[in-house]
């Protein structure tokens, strides 16, 4: 049986992504092969494109972070999982594919019912999301918040949860996304018009709890303006500093996957020595999954729980088959995207997980 795939052949922009028609790959022992329904395309995605990001594998690679299908075949030794049943799997790269193979430990149940691409959506941004509002800045009912890229993927998962969390929302975005914020609950800053640290001061005097800063490099210095004393900054990119330029931007090159990390360092360690009682902590999906894969895989199943219970609702920002990978990852570079572009694989263009 053949299958299609995306693979990336060159780091560099959209020409990069080539479509390629193969043989479906067969599980070794201890995996399962998974028929994908949906993939999410990410910012970390495009950034592995372009040789950045710290998770870029050697090319040629298929990207795609995280995954929602149906388990297809299983390989040796595998039990307790059954052709049929519905999974998800955060892989890091591989889901822009219709088949690929996992091991069994990295699949998590998904309830019969909900939406594939509201699914997969879940994965990337909403754990990320959950994790750092719970678990790195712990926050509690009524404290403020400024989440930074308000109106993106992750931004608009920390909108829905802040707001399940009671926290008071305040977001940068463009003007395209000020609505899109303003409709989740928080009040949208534009970044390109207003300083940020101004205007919240002005709109809270003593500062906020908690700034989300996916940005990096002297952005996280600047966000850590904004808080009260006692606050935090969870960074949790350095996006701007690797590229020298907005999240958005394109680049070819090689692959350096560690440009930038030093100053990111010094910033976060910085922010402990000095003064003011204001921290600077890193967040990264990835250590957090490596170091305690329990607690990624309790986090997703809570969140699918609450999209089961409709308790929040992924913003979809497009649906695209797999076979227009570089259209996709064009849409994103473009910027002003406002929730999730997802994958769709051709044989499930409906997006029911049945
Ligand atoms: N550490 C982790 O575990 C982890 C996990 C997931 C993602 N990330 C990182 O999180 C970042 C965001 O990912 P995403 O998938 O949510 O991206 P996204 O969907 O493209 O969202 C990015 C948003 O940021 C906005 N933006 C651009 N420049 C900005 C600025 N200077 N100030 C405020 N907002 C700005 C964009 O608005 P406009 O397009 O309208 O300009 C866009 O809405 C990436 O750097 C990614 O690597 C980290």
């Amino acid at each position: 049986m053949r299958h299609t795939r995306i693979i990336v052949t060159q780091y560099g922009g959209p020409d990069a992504l080539h479509v390629v028609e193969e043989e479906c790959p067969e599980p070794k022992a201890g995996e399962v092969r998974v028929r994908v329904q949906a993939a999410g395309v990410s910012l970390p995605d495009k950034m592995a494109r372009e040789g950045i990001h710290p998770e870029t594998p050697r090319v040629p690679f298929t990207p795609g972070w995280d995954l929602v299908g149906v388990v297809d075949r299983l390989g040796d030794g595998v039990s307790g999982i059954e052709s049929g049943q519905i999974v998800a799997a955060m892989p890091i790269h591989g889901a822009y594919a219709e088949f690929v193979c996992l091991s069994q430990r990295d699949l998590v149940p998904v309830p019969a019912g909900l939406d594939a691409a509201e699914a997969v959506s879940l994965i990337l941004n909403y754990i990320t999301a959950y994790q750092m509002l719970h678990r790195s800045a712990k926050v509690r009912p009524g404290q403020r918040v400024l989440i930074h890229g308000a109106a993106g993927g992750v931004g608009s998962a920390l909108l829905h949860l802040g707001r399940l969390a009671k926290l008071e929302l305040y977001g940068t975005c463009s003007s395209r996304g000020a609505a899109a914020v303003s409709d989740l609950g928080g009040i949208p800053i534009d970044y390109n018009r207003q300083d940020f640290v101004e205007e919240i001061h002005r709109l809270t005097s003593e500062g906020v709890d908690v700034v989300f800063d996916p940005i990096g490099g002297a952005h996280t210095w600047h966000s850590r303006k904004a808080l009260r004393p006692g606050g935090k900054v969870v960074a949790y990119g350095n996006t701007t500093s690797l590229r020298g330029e907005g999240l958005t931007s394109d680049r070819s090159g090689r692959r350096n996957r560690f440009h930038g990390i030093p100053i990111y360092a010094l910033y976060i360690a910085g922010s402990w020595l000095l003064p003011g009682r204001r921290r600077v902590i890193p967040y990264s999906i990835q250590t957090l999954k490596r170091l305690r894969p329990a607690l990624f895989r309790q986090d997703l199943i809570t969140l699918l729980d609450l999209l089961q219970q409709e308790k929040i609702k992924p913003l979809i920002a497009q649906r695209f088959p797999i076979t227009e990978a570089r259209q996709a990852q064009e849409l994103l570079g473009n910027g002003g995207v406002t929730g999730k572009i997802v994958l769709i694989c051709a044989a499930d263009t409906s997006g029911k997980i049945t």
